[in-house]
């Protein structure tokens, strides 16, 4: 790993530049979930202590280029001197003359939280005035956004061309240091369960640790496609026509590499995915024609907690179900708590898989949860991500 990390690097009376993943959860202008927030709170803290003068930065929800008031970073400043008990200045925006003068009246130890990255083009576009304009604003730059360390974006990428000090945080540091670790020499009995809407966003995961893993649990809509590929009936139910062919390649590699490969037994179907009662549980072979498919059933679990206490690695991405409705939710919280149950280590990342285990209260039993969501899975498909090539990771 040839990163530097930031407590490697003088910062006292220097202007830091750091991009967080602040992208959290809004509903009428108040955060829903501050996790990424804490999570940055170390580097945060680390860099205030120590005399820096931090320019913290980062995009949130997709304004595509234009300003949009509700996707405002104002919440996560108030949010921020809460935490700290110190001001947190706001800028009004996040490149320009007003805001390279507030950052150099800064003092040692003082945070100014700039305006939505995303509010301009040259973010996504990595365009490299936007990068310039940013790299202004920074004696030093610090990544600590792992969630969106798979985005060839000009915070997170092209402005390491301009800074003449570049380092990574200490979330960076952990993520990738958990995921390294336990992924290279995994403990066996090694679990995958892969859960969510589409096989073709796990494809990269399951054929890149399908030689590490012993058993791959298989839920949510996903699970359908491979169902559907076997054969078997799945009522009106989602799936992915062109990955019929994919499915069952998938299938038949585990069996070659004598990877157990469980799909669910049962499932809980409804008309909608809104329904208060649901159609009723079915087993695998004899659906409701007209139902959906919307959770796996009780057998299902029994059969995957099973398997579970044996487990001594687990990866954990995407629910079994449509988990925020109650009705539909057995499913997911039932493998949520299975997982909180496996003395071994559990690794799960997503922010779906995260929300749900928060909403759980199990995040405590959990040895390691990734805040990235797409760049957890890009990890875990063994891409080189560009945000980390560019601290220099793969050097
Ligand atoms: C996330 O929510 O996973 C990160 O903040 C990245 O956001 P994005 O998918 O909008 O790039």
């Amino acid at each position: 790993m040839a990163i530097r990390f930031i407590d490697q690097i003088d910062i006292k009376g220097k202007r830091v530049l750091g991009r967080f993943d602040f992208n959290v959860p809004l509903k009428d202008g108040e955060i829903q979930d501050d996790s990424r927030i804490l999570a940055a709170l170390d580097t945060i803290k680390y860099i205030l202590d120590n005399g820096g003068r931090l320019i913290a930065c980062s995009h949130l929800g997709k304004p595509k280029g234009k300003r949009v008031d509700e996707l405002s970073l104002k919440p996560v400043a108030r949010r921020l001197k809460e935490l700290l008990g110190k001001d947190v200045k706001m800028a009004d925006d996040c490149i320009g003359d007003q805001v390279l003068s507030m950052s150099n009246e800064l003092k040692d130890g003082e945070i100014l939280l700039l305006e939505n990255l995303r509010y301009y083009k040259g973010e996504t576009e990595n365009d490299p005035e936007f990068s310039k304009e940013l790299a202004k604003l920074a004696d030093v730059y610090v990544n600590d956004a792992f969630g969106v360390v798979h985005r060839k974006h000009a915070s997170v990428v092209g402005i390491c061309d301009y800074v003449d000090v570049v380092c990574g945080g200490f979330l960076i540091k952990k993520e990738v240091e958990y995921l390294n670790n336990y992924l290279a020499k995994p403990e066996h009995p090694f679990v995958l369960i892969a859960g969510g809407a589409k096989v073709s966003t796990k494809l990269g995961l399951l054929n890149n640790l399908l030689d590490k893993l012993d058993t791959i649990l298989i839920g949510g809509a996903m699970a359908n496609t491979f169902r559907k590929a076997q054969g078997y009936p799945i009522g009106s139910s989602i799936y992915e026509e062109d990955l019929l062919d994919e499915a069952l390649k998938i299938i038949n590699k585990a069996k070659e590499k004598g990877v157990a490969f469980y799909l669910p037994v049962d499932y809980v179907m409804g008309k909608d995915i809104n329904d208060q009662v649901p159609l009723g549980v079915f087993p695998y072979q004899n659906v409701d024609s007209d139902g959906k498919i919307f959770d796996t059933g009780p057998a299902t679990h029994t059969l995957y907690s099973e398997v579970l206490k044996e487990a001594k690695t687990v990866v954990w991405n995407g629910p079994m179900g449509a988990f925020e409705n109650p009705t539909f939710s057995q499913g997911s919280f039932g493998i949520a708590q299975s997982v909180a149950a496996v003395s071994g280590t559990t690794i799960v990342g997503g922010g779906d898989t995260d929300n749900l285990i928060h909403k759980c209260k199990l995040q405590d039993k959990i040895t390691f949860i990734s805040t990235g969501g797409g760049s957890f899975l890009e990890f875990l498909e063994g891409k080189q991500l560009p945000g980390l090539k560019a601290l220099g990771l793969y050097d």
